[in-house]
């Protein structure tokens, strides 16, 4: 939920972590803070983002620091509760990503024993833990001290006097990047990739110490070594190119992602590749989970998944699943989760393999948690997305899901054919929709004006208004909600008026003509109406107050035009209403908390 950085190296340490810390803020931006080691300790520190903080900040001296950008868990936002975190002595210094639940135990008892706490924060036990079990052996100190933590936690800690910093990681992120006599520590790819592509991924238990030119990692006390990845993004990808927003030049990448994300998996002689876990013939019934955008995937799954493969599927909430769900024999789950991270789905894969059942993971991170503890993992190939509100990564989840169960599909050679030439011409069809956003700019402009907006679908497009409306409520902060366009007349319908829009996806399916029905009682109830049509679709023409226009396409893949129309209608219109799309306020891009 929290960013962190570490530098050790030759240069001086400020510049390098604040650069890291700003490419860091996708994933925490209510307060920030940075800390760097000479004989004694110095902290710059406040409640702001990372650009005022460099600011403001004086110049620190030092070639050994650390950082942190915080979403806000245990305390509010102030400079006291920002991060870094520190013991009495003020020589311990410690950044920290994830949640202490025995924090308040910890807190009474190290209070009882003198420690004096400054914040409100779980994370300053354990700097006051460190300071009570050194006996000048830092590594040592922390190893002893992360024993009475339970929780999870990426830790960087940094020493008065000490050229070295100690990490070390239990269910959150934390790497290590190589670079030449200097080395790295992040929570996340993109805030290094300026620097080096050689990345080493921390596991869970791992404790490691960490200097210029050396990295020592100990689990369980013995020394391991960890196999050293190249990193594929690009340190372009992770900036705007010239792009006002990261979110639009995310929605622009699409044509390329699908591209991408499909290479290798449909050739060109129209062989789908076969998928073992899939054909597993023993898989009875499929489970999809995901949470926010990646759950939405998981519902156009289902939908693919009945239409293609015909076995009995359930498409779930993660975080509800955790609580109640029951997985059948022979259930073979699937986790969607752009960045391999969330914690809820985390506890649902452990709960699936606990259950005896194997779990595909399909994922935008190499090398994130649900690689490891997946049975297999299908790498979508989104590259780096900043953007907090998810676009190409949902793009790229979508694309996998047509082409795994096209590859379990048992539909008939033809269709096969058609489907696999319409996943050919998607890029250029989504190319379409990106080179027409005039009636899109249109219809943002007049939506930024209202705070209450409903979306519609049917069918497999049902997903997709509950994507729109979470794009739309995200980044613009009108609220909005989507609704299976049958439902409206159940309760939503007392809420319609001159100043509740509705905007209805209309499919060229055999849900068109009940969906035609819908529109017409929302016309008569007053409600301004925007229509998402394919070309050529005449009969919306005189019910609608305007039409988006998109191209025709298969109607399984309309949820992919149909979401790049809806993601640009929500961009332009927090564009109107002046909001940092980026960053809106609240979120975080990773979610590492249940
Ligand atoms: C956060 C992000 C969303 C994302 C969701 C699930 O809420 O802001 O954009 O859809 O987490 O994340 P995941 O990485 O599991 O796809």
């Amino acid at each position: 939920m929290c960013g962190i950085i570490g530098y050790i190296g030759k240069r001086q340490a400020q510049p390098i972590l604040l650069g890291c810390l700003a490419k860091l803020e996708y994933r925490g931006y209510d307060s920030c803070g940075i800390a760097l080691a000479g004989s004694s300790l110095n902290i710059h520190k406040d409640a702001v983002r990372v650009g005022e903080l460099a600011k403001a900040a004086p110049q620190l001296e030092g070639t050994v620091g650390i950082g942190h950008t915080r979403w806000a868990t245990h305390g509010e936002p102030s400079q006291t509760n920002a991060h870094p975190h520190c013991d009495c002595t003020a020589k311990i210094a410690v950044v920290h990503n994830g949640i202490i639940n025995n924090y308040q135990s910890l807190r009474q008892q190290l209070t009882s024993e003198g420690h004096k706490f400054a914040s409100e924060t779980d994370t300053e036990v354990i700097s006051h833990l460190i300071e009570k079990y050194y006996q000048g052996d830092l590594e040592k100190a922390v190893e002893t001290a992360l024993r009475d933590v339970e929780g999870s936690y990426a830790i960087i800690v940094l020493m008065a006097g000490e050229p070295k910093l100690v990490v070390a990681r239990k269910d959150s992120p934390l790497i290590i990047g190589i670079g030449d006599r200097e080395n790295f520590i992040a929570s996340d790819v993109p805030a290094i990739l300026d620097f080096t592509n050689r990345v080493v991924y921390l596991e869970d238990g791992d404790v490691g110490v960490i200097t210029t030119d050396s990295m020592k990692i100990k689990r369980n006390g013995t020394e391991v070594t960890r196999e050293k990845h190249k990193i594929l993004w690009s340190a372009e990808q992770a900036q705007k190119g010239g792009y006002e927003h990261f979110m639009l030049k995310e929605i622009h990448e699409q044509p390329k992602v699908i591209r991408d994300t499909l290479v290798g998996w449909v050739p060109v002689n129209g062989v789908v590749t076969d998928f073992a876990l899939m054909r597993d013939i023993g898989v009875e019934s499929i489970l999809i989970l995901g949470c926010g955008t990646s759950y939405h995937a998981a519902l156009v799954g289902k939908y693919i998944v009945e239409e293609l493969v015909g076995i009995p599927v359930r498409a779930e909430l993660a975080s509800e699943f955790n609580y109640y769900g029951q997985i059948p024999p022979r259930t073979r789950t699937i986790v969607i989760t752009q960045s391999g991270e969330t914690a809820d789905i985390l506890i649902a894969m452990r709960r699936s393999r606990e259950a005896g059942g194997k779990v595909i993971a399909i994922t935008n991170v190499v090398g994130s948690t649900v690689s490891r503890i997946a049975d297999q993992t299908i790498y979508t190939r989104a590259g780096p997305e900043i953007s907090v509100a998810a676009t190409k990564s949902f793009m790229a989840q979508i694309m996998v899901l047509y082409w795994l169960m096209m590859s379990y599909s048992k539909v008939d050679a033809k269709r096969l054919a058609d489907m696999l030439l319409g996943l050919r011409q998607m890029p250029s069809k989504v190319q379409q929709v990106l080179d027409n956003e005039g009636k899109i700019l249109e219809c943002a402009k007049y939506l930024s004006n209202f705070e209450n907006v409903f979306f519609i679908g049917r069918g497999i497009n049902f997903p997709i208004a509950l994507e729109g409306a979470l794009k739309l409520k995200e980044i613009s902060y009108i609220h909005a909600e989507g609704y299976a366009a049958g439902e409206l007349k159940h309760g939503p319908f007392a809420l319609l008026s001159g100043d509740t829009p509705v905007i209805a996806i209309v499919a060229q399916d055999n849900t068109r003509e009940a969906m035609l029905t819908n529109i017409k009682e929302i016309k008569s109830r007053g409600a301004p109406l925007i229509v998402l049509a394919g070309e050529g679709d005449e009969a919306v023409e005189e019910l609608a107050d305007s039409v988006i226009r998109v191209p025709r396409i298969d109607a399984i893949y309309s949820p992919v035009i149909n979401t790049v129309a809806l993601q640009l209608l929500a961009y332009y219109t927090a564009k109107h209403r002046g909001c940092p799309i980026d960053f809106p306020r609240n979120l975080a891009k990773s979610v590492t908390v249940e």
